[in-house]
C-alpha cells in the first residue's frame, strides 16, 4: 500500500538510499533534516535516479515549533527516524551534545507525532547497543550493554520506545539494529560523504586507494580470529535501505515495539575487506598493522534469522558488491557531493 512517509535525517548516508527505495516502491516522501551532516545534493540525486519528487524541510528535530509546522502542513502515515549524530569517538568528547541531539531530538519527534495522532515509527538503532557479546552470532535477545556514549544514546531511545509502547497500545514501533553499513548505490551517484577524515573502515580504504591517505592502519593483528584482525558484519547500504521497506510492510501488524538485527550473518575480517577492495581497485591498497583501537570488540556479527522470518527480508549483496559500489562512488566523487 502506498504511504506518506516522513523521513528524519533523510539527506544522510542511509537515509538518502532509503528515500530512493521508498520512492521506487511508490511511497510519497518528505524529509526533515537540519543538514548538519549532509548535503542536499544527495536528495537531488535521488530525484534524478527515481524520476520522482520529494519534499525537503531544513528543520532541526530540537525545534518543536518547526517540526510541528511540517506535521501541520501534511498528514504522514509513518515516520522513519534516521536523524542523529553517529561518531563514536566524538561522542566520548562531547557527550551532552550527543544525548541532547539523539535523545531530546527523539523526544521532540515523539511528542509531535502524538500531537498529530501518528503512532507508526521505524527507528535506526545500532548493533553497538550489544557492546561485547557473550557469544556469536548476536541475537536480538542478547544483553544490551553499549560501551560508549553514542551507543548509550541509542539504547536510551530503545528504552524510551519500549516504555512508550508499553504505556500506549496504539503505537507500532520497529527498531532496526544495523551492523556495519557499507558501500554505495550501484549507479555510482549516491554514496557516503563523510565530513573530515572518516572513522569507518571502507570509506578510509577507498580514500587511501585514491591517494588521500598514505596507508590504512589496521587496528590489531592479534585477535583470535582467522587472520588476527577484527571481524564485522558488513552489510550493503542498499540491503539496509530495503530492510526499511520490509519493516514498513509489517508495521501495520506490529503491536508494541520490536527490535530486529539487520546484518548478513557473515563475519569478514579487516584483511578480507582490504583484499576485496584491492581486487576491485586493481592494485594493492597499502596498509600497516598497528595496535588495537581502544573500545573495539574482537568480533561482531548478526544472527539475521528473526528479520528473515518476520520481515521476509535478508541481505543479498556480498562484500565484493559493497567494494565495487563504494569504488564507483569514490572514483567519481573523491570529495563527496561537492566533487
Ligand atoms: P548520517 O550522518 O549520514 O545521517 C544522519 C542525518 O541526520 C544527517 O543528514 C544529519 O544532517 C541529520 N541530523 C542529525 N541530527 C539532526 C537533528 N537534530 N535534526 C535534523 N536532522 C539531523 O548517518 P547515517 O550513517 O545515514 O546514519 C543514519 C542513522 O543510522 C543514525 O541514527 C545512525 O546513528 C544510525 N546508524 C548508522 C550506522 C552507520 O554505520 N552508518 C550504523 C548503525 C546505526
Ligand atoms: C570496522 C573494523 C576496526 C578503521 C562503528 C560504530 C558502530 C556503527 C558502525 C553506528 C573494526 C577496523 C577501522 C581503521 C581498522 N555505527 N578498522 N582501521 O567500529 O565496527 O562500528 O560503525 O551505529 O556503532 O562503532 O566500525 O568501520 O570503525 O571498524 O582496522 O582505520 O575495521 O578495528 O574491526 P565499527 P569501523
Amino acid at each position: 500500500m502506498q504511504q506518506s512517509i516522513l523521513v528524519t535525517g533523510g539527506a544522510g548516508y542511509i537515509g538518502s538510499h532509503t528515500c530512493l527505495e521508498l520512492l521506487d516502491a511508490g511511497h510519497n516522501v518528505t524529509v526533515v533534516d537540519n543538514l548538519s551532516n549532509a548535503n542536499p545534493a544527495s536528495l537531488h540525486r535521488v530525484e534524478e535516479l527515481t524520476g520522482r519528487k520529494l519534499n525537503l524541510h531544513k528543520v532541526d528535530l530540537l525545534d518543536p515549533v518547526g517540526l510541528h509546522a511540517v506535521f501541520k502542513e501534511q498528514h504522514f502515515d509513518t515516520v522513519i527516524h534516521f536523524a542523529g549524530l553517529k561518531a563514536v569517538r566524538e561522542s566520548t568528547e562531547i557527550p551532552l551534545r550527543y544525548y541532547h541531539n539523539n535523545v531530546t531530538g527523539t523526544l521532540v519527534l515523539l511528542e509531535t507525532m502524538k500531537r498529530h495522532h501518528i503512532h507508526r515509527l521505524v527507528f535506526s538503532s545500532s548493533a553497538t547497543v550489544y557492546g561485547t557479546p557473550p557469544s556469536l552470532p548476536i541475537r536480538e535477545n542478547f544483553p544490551l550493554n553499549p560501551t560508549n556514549p553514542y551507543g548509550r544514546t541509542k539504547l536510551t531511545v530503545e528504552h524510551t520506545l519500549r516504555d512508550l509502547a508499553g504505556a500506549e497500545p496504539e503505537w507500532s514501533i520497529i527498531m532496526l539494529r544495523y551492523f556495519n553499513p557499507a558501500g554505495a548505490h550501484p549507479s555510482g551517484s549516491l554514496g557516503e560523504d563523510p565530513t573530515g577524515t572518516p572513522n569507518n573502515l571502507l570509506p578510509l580504504i577507498m580514500q587511501t586507494a585514491v591517494g588521500q591517505h598514505e596507508k590504512v592502519s589496521v587496528f590489531g593483528g592479534d585477535y583470535r580470529t582467522s587472520d588476527g584482525t577484527g571481524t564485522r558484519d558488513y552489510i550493503h547500504v542498499v540491503d539496509v535501505a530495503l530492510g526499511h521497506i520490509a519493516a514498513l510492510k509489517t508495521l501495520s501488524e506490529t503491536r508494541g515495539c520490536v527490535a530486529y538485527n539487520l546484518g548478513t550473518g557473515k563475519p569478514c575480517t579487516v584483511l578480507d575487506v582490504l583484499k576485496s577492495a584491492s581486487r576491485t581497485v586493481g592494485k594493492q591498497i597499502p596498509y600497516e598493522i598497528v595496535k588495537r583501537r581502544a573500545g573495539d570488540v574482537a568480533e561482531s556479527y548478526a544472527d539475521p534469522t528473526l528479520a528473515a522470518s518476520r520481515l521476509q527480508w535478508q541481505a543479498t549483496r556480498n562484500l565484493d558488491a559493497m567494494c565495487a559500489d563504494a569504488w564507483r562512488w569514490q572514483k567519481t566523487h573523491p570529495n563527496g557531493y561537492t566533487s
